[in-house]
């Protein structure tokens, strides 16, 4: 099905989906907890990590610092562990070179708050992608605090240059879009801040970090005032702590997505992680009415942990609104191919942000899906979507598709071809290897 020398795989109708699947380590979870293994003083162990390009980006950027990483046992399903043995943030070292952060935007802006914070120059750079991924956002509030930062393009685009400063100043901040990199950019520089740092979203974006952060001896609290406000005194001690990571529910979302939408399906996904902040996903498909059953499991993890079965089910189409959007941010590509296989047309609002991730996903998720025959409408950032149900293969015809070397779209087009009639080739599914390396191998898994 795939070629592992070549970058272009052929996805097939797939007859049925059958499987129980352990995915990668969540993406979110292990660059947070090998950043804070960093900062602490001491071992660290990391378990069930992400072996995803991204993850192994932040590695990579931590270790140019002087914190020794190691891989321990064989990695598999894109899970690894890893033991972290830090100087602490105190010991780190000026790096000789740029830091590459790959494709990896967590990497970019976690490791550039973590950095504002730390007396230290340096220069974070990534992929073409990379490149284009806005750090305006960051660069302002980390300036308020009192950092030195600039980036290229009039201080909007990545190479980044850092030159740290602590103590830094506390800062209340509130986003301009809705971002938990931003948020934690701000809390890992409140580490090195003078005072209680706030930081004031207007929806709840993922908490990884609060939740992390806390764990780790840091005093941190979340509540809503109409705002959903999350504070910190800064000045924190973060303490080592080991970890275990649960499944990634971004990743899981491919095979949701492709369980429900299959006329002839069950597919189980073990050890999934169902943060609140992260599970949208997972109640937006079941507005649709797909069947999944959720059985939480008690496990040592720090964040609620369940297994996922997913089974053949009619969806229908739904609103999306802006803050379902910011909900299941990395979700709505596979959400879109739902929703091609949905009756009625479904309509995704307030969609600007997509713009801004790995690629345009919202030109190319549009490009794609209807180069297999979906039928989608952009309307400035809002998407339509008209689902045909009933009709065989949901009106998807194999084709040439185009993945703008986006891990997301490379999936999310892999799921379309399984479903669509005779044969869909992407020009580039290497990519999926940033958060799921073993994404192919799991596909033909559950086809064959
Ligand atoms: C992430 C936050 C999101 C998400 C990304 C991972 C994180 O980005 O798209 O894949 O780990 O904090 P934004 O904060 O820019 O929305």
């Amino acid at each position: 099905m795939t070629d592992p020398a070549a970058r272009t795989a052929s996805i097939r109708h797939a007859r049925h989906l059958r499987g129980t699947l352990r995915l990668p380590g969540d993406k979110s979870i292990t660059h947070r907890a090998l950043i804070l293994a960093a900062i602490a003083e001491g071992e660290s162990r990391i378990r069930d990590g992400s072996d995803g390009l991204d993850c192994n980006s932040t590695a990579g950027a931590l270790a140019a610092l002087g914190v020794r990483i190691e891989r321990r046992g064989s990695a598999e399903g894109g899970r690894v562990d890893r033991l972290v043995r830090s100087p602490g943030r105190g010991g780190w070292s000026e790096p000789a070179g740029v830091l590459d952060a790959g494709n990896s935007g967590t990497t970019l802006r976690l490791l550039a708050g973590v950095l504002a914070g730390t007396p230290l120059r340096a220069v974070i750079d990534g992929d073409d992608s990379l490149r284009r991924r806005p750090v305006a956002r960051i660069i302002e509030p980390l300036r308020r605090m009192g950092a030195t930062v600039h980036a290229r393009a009039a201080d909007t685009l990545p190479p980044l240059t850092v030159e740290g400063r602590s103590p830094l100043e506390a800062i209340v901040h509130r986003p301009t879009v809705p971002s938990a990199q931003v948020k934690s950019a701000i809390l890992l520089a409140g580490l090195s801040a003078r005072g209680t740092v706030e930081v004031r979203e207007a929806v709840a974006t993922r908490d990884h970090t609060e939740r992390m952060l806390r764990d780790r001896g840091v005093d941190v609290t979340s509540f809503e005032d109409g705002d959903w406000v999350v504070r910190m005194e800064g000045g924190a001690t973060v303490q080592p702590r080991d970890e275990r990571v649960p499944g990634d529910v971004s990743a899981a979302a491919f095979w949701l997505v492709a369980g429900a939408a299959h006329p002839d399906a069950e597919l189980t996904l073990e050890g999934v992680g169902l943060n609140p902040t992260r599970r949208a996903v997972v109640e937006l498909l079941r507005r649709m009415g797909a069947e999944i059953r959720v059985e939480p499991l008690a496990t040592d993890a720090s964040e609620p942990v369940g297994t996922l079965t997913v089974s053949s089910s009619r969806l229908r189409a739904i609103e999306v609104d802006a803050a379902d959007v910011a909900r299941a941010i990395d979700e709505i590509p596979a959400l879109c191919l739902a929703a091609a296989c949905a009756e009625g047309t479904t309509r995704i609002h307030g969609a600007g942000e997509l713009r801004n991730k790995e690629s345009d996903r919202i030109a190319g998720i549009a490009d794609g899906l209807s180069a297999l025959g979906a039928r989608v409408a952009v309307e400035g950032d809002d998407l339509a979507i008209e689902g045909r149900a009933g009709v065989p293969g949901f009106g998807l015809v194999g084709a040439p598709v185009r993945t703008l070397g986006d891990h997301r779209l490379a999936m999310t087009f892999a799921v379309a071809g399984l479903l669509a009639e005779g044969e869909t080739t992407l020009d580039d599914a290497a990519s999926a290897a940033v958060s799921y390396p073993g994404f192919f191998r799991d596909l033909e898994r559950v086809s064959a």
